[in-house]
């Protein structure tokens, strides 16, 4: 793995913690320190500004524009217009002048830098020293955001001083923020201020949603204030001598009204919580400490690692947890502009498994999230001439917001995830009932479009020409081998449902339809060497020049900035899991030595260019019993993001790779499988571990899984569990013990 991490964050259990500024690293932490609550997510910016790399980002779910129309005289089934989150305002917008001098920790002279997010309550705090000509002044900043009422963010600064200091501080909302340093993305703001309290109400330039803010403020002392408003901000302006500390706190409701139906009676309608910050937070803690019983993952003898996954599981947590059937999980989480704010195929694929072990109704939004955006993916199917529904490959509402045409178009992975989304959740929950409400529907359309998008070959073999499948390195190839074989399945499970349930669905199936689903799915071509036993990722891809991707310099990443577009895609290097991908989802059907061979093959020629990428080479290798690979391969990543693996967490977290190091503990070290009717548990544990232990939550059970050396202890509460351990089918309840 030609990768390399830049640690700078300080290790520990419960939180991460920046020791002294590191100045140029700043938007990297703007990044690691975010807060969120699904409903809303702000970066760790410093809200009083600072001359540093910097991304001042506030974003609420499903707050979006249009992109502008580029595309008019485009080619058919090109997107016409696309979509992207917008940064929508700085809700903690902050100026601080101590003796007339504005603070600015770039500039100023600080000492004793500390910033630190604590998992168990969501509070982030940053705390430094300023050096003035006159004396000391020290800083305390905190915030979070409320995870019970998602509605409120809590903001406090305090203030502490050596000599009396002239302070003059302004608290308010702005509206002109930047997105992609472009500025104003509001039509118009409408704002009021009474004493130290305001309130403003935007609207989006096109898509008729709005934004209403409320500012409440609480002084410790009382001092001069003045209300300011100006255009796109409103707030209010305080000054005081300072002799001793002095606390300002600050609480911000915001609402959203994504449909435009209640317009600017949001200000009028809209009542703000009067919870305090002591009880929000107090609250908070509560919810953390509820959540981590049911969810922690704890590791025995590798603080690294251990801080790696409990950041991962706190920011998908932050993320992502069931509150509106509306909201999906961006690439990015809320955490960045990159990748505009769109959901991908990692929803289905990456997150959807932690979800069905932690939070099964969130696990059924984020599926109903497609079923409610069927009718577009129908749209989409007919702007590629094809029949029944695809689903992009990124969006924020469902329609395809992908303005790269050959991801847009040639790209079928978020259909066959959806598909094998519907297949997982009804095994893992055996809510069979959903099948025949929602699922059926989607998978016979998706079916229809795999069945009309393929095509038989001169050879009389079914296959997609033209497609490109995971690894993006291989843009436009024949038979991509993941995309073929994840079809398959999907024209497999959805004869098989039609043949179970049938009977109680109307959807206009013909018997025809679906024998030529079986057709398609028998005559499907899967490129295979029986004698190497392996899958060649698309037709011709054992041909390709050779790239050794251990040689490339560490300077050379992204590779996408620093190399040609196309000297990217013209050698066997890829990009991420192609063929291993799908021997990882429909794992029972493949052997061992099936999976050696092509793991062997695959990972040297993978440069993990998609964060996505290591931790399914971790959960394989484990299962290979590379135990030493499979632990270097959780170290990237579990730590992605906080060692800044892939030099871009800048611009936002890897929110959907950070998922994946979930499924790396569960799925690799744990040996679970959920793709068959039955769990499997099959634990192994690294050399240098003293113990691990995951949690799951299984058909109405909680399940605690421990594992030692030489042992695995599972404890079931709430029931029994058929399962499948180290190999024996076996009946779990109460406490069992299992030597691996
Ligand atoms: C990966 C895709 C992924 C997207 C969003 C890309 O770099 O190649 O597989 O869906 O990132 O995470």
């Amino acid at each position: 793995m030609a990768k390399q991490a830049e640690k700078y964050i300080t290790t520990d259990g419960w939180s991460i913690v920046e020791d002294g500024f590191h100045k140029e690293r700043n938007a990297v932490s703007e990044s690691l320190f975010s807060l969120g609550n699904e409903y809303c997510g702000i970066r760790g910016y410093m809200e009083e500004g600072a001359s540093a790399p910097s991304l001042q980002g506030c974003y609420f779910n499903g707050v979006y524009e249009w992109a502008e129309k580029t595309n008019e005289t485009a080619y058919r089934g090109i997107i016409k217009r696309g979509h992207y989150m917008v940064n929508a305002v700085n809700p903690i917008k902050t100026e601080i002048y101590i003796d007339k001098v504005k603070l600015d920790i770039g500039v100023c002279k600080i000492q004793n830098f500390k910033r630190k997010l604590d998992f168990k309550s969501g509070l982030y705090m940053r705390s430094f020293t300023v050096i003035t000509e006159k004396g000391k002044v020290n800083f305390v900043f905190s915030r979070f955001l409320s995870m019970t009422d998602c509605r409120s963010l809590y903001q406090r600064i305090e203030i502490d001083v050596d000599y009396a200091a002239d302070i003059e501080i302004f608290a308010g909302l702005d509206f002109a923020v930047k997105h992609w340093g472009k500025d104003g993305r509001w039509t118009k703001v409408k704002s009021s201020a009474e004493g130290l309290n305001c309130s403003a109400l935007g609207k989006t330039q096109s898509t008729n949603q709005y934004l209403a803010c409320f500012q409440n403020i609480e002084l410790s002392h009382p001092a001069k204030t003045e209300t300011v408003e100006s255009g796109y901000s409103v707030g209010a302006k305080i000054s005081a001598k300072l002799k001793e500390k002095f606390t300002l706190t600050k609480h911000v409701s915001s609402f959203v009204d994504k449909t435009g139906k209640v317009g600017e009676k949001l200000l009028k309608n809209c009542k703000p919580s009067a919870i305090s910050y002591g009880d929000a937070l107090k609250d908070n803690e509560n919810y953390y400490k509820k959540f981590w019983e049911a969810s922690d993952i704890e590791i025995v003898g590798d603080e690294e690692n251990q801080q790696g996954i409990r950041f991962c599981i706190f920011q998908l947590q932050q993320t992502y947890h069931g509150i509106e059937p509306t909201d999906n999980i961006g690439a990015k989480g809320l955490t960045g502009e990159a990748y505009s704010g769109h959901a991908f195929w990692d929803t289905e694929t990456y997150c959807l498994p932690y979800f069905l072990f932690n939070n099964q109704a969130a696990a059924k939004d984020l599926l109903l999230f497609r079923y409610n955006t069927l009718d577009k993916a129908k749209e989409r199917a007919k702007e590629l001439d094809c029949e029944g529904a695809c689903y992009p490959i990124a969006t924020l509402n469902g329609n395809e917001a992908c303005d790269l045409w050959q991801h847009a178009s040639l790209q079928f992975q978020p259909s066959t995830g959806v598909a094998y989304g519907i297949m997982h959740y009804v095994n893992v929950t055996g809510d069979t009932k959903f099948l025949t409400d929602y699922g059926m529907e989607m998978l016979l359309e998706i079916s229809r479009f795999l069945r009309s998008r393929g095509e038989y070959g001169a050879d009389g073999r079914f296959g997609y020409f033209c497609v490109m499948g995971p690894d993006e390195f291989q843009m436009m190839v024949n038979h991509n081998c993941y995309t073929n074989y994840m079809a398959k399945k999907t024209f497999e499970y959805t004869v098989q449902c039609f043949e179970k349930y049938g009977d109680k669905v109307n959807l206009g199936a013909t018997k025809e339809e679906l024998k030529a689903f079986s057709d398609c799915a028998e005559k499907m071509y899967i490129p295979y060497d029986k004698k190497t036993k392996l899958f060649e990722q698309h037709d011709g891809f054992f041909r390709l020049p050779h790239v050794e991707v251990k040689d490339i310099p560490i300077t050379d990443f992204p590779l996408y900035h620093h190399w040609s577009y196309d000297r990217i895609y013209r050698n066997d290097m890829i990009k991420q899991p192609d063929v291993l991908m799908f021997m990882l989802l429909y794992g029972g059907d493949f052997t061992f030595e099936q999976k050696k061979a092509n793991y062997e093959y695959y990972e040297p020629r993978c440069i993990h260019e998609s964060s996505l990428s290591p931790s399914v080479h971790s959960i394989l290798a484990s299962e290979l019993k590379k135990h030493g690979e499979a632990l270097k391969f959780f170290g990237f990543a579990s730590r992605l993001d906080l060692d800044d693996y892939n030099r871009n967490t800048c611009e936002g977290l890897h929110t959907t790779s950070i998922a994946a190091a979930w499924l790396n503990i569960v799925y690799g070290f744990g040996g679970v499988r959920s793709d068959g009717e039955k769990l499997i548990i099959n634990p192994s544990i690294p050399d240098i571990w003293q113990g691990y232990s995951f949690k799951l939550n299984y058909r109405n059970c909680n399940i605690t899984v421990k594992v030692q050396k030489g042992k695995a202890t599972i404890t079931v509460s709430g029931g029994s569990v058929n399962a499948i351990v180290c190999g024996k089918e076996t009946s779990l309840s109460g406490v069992t013990e299992f030597a691996i």
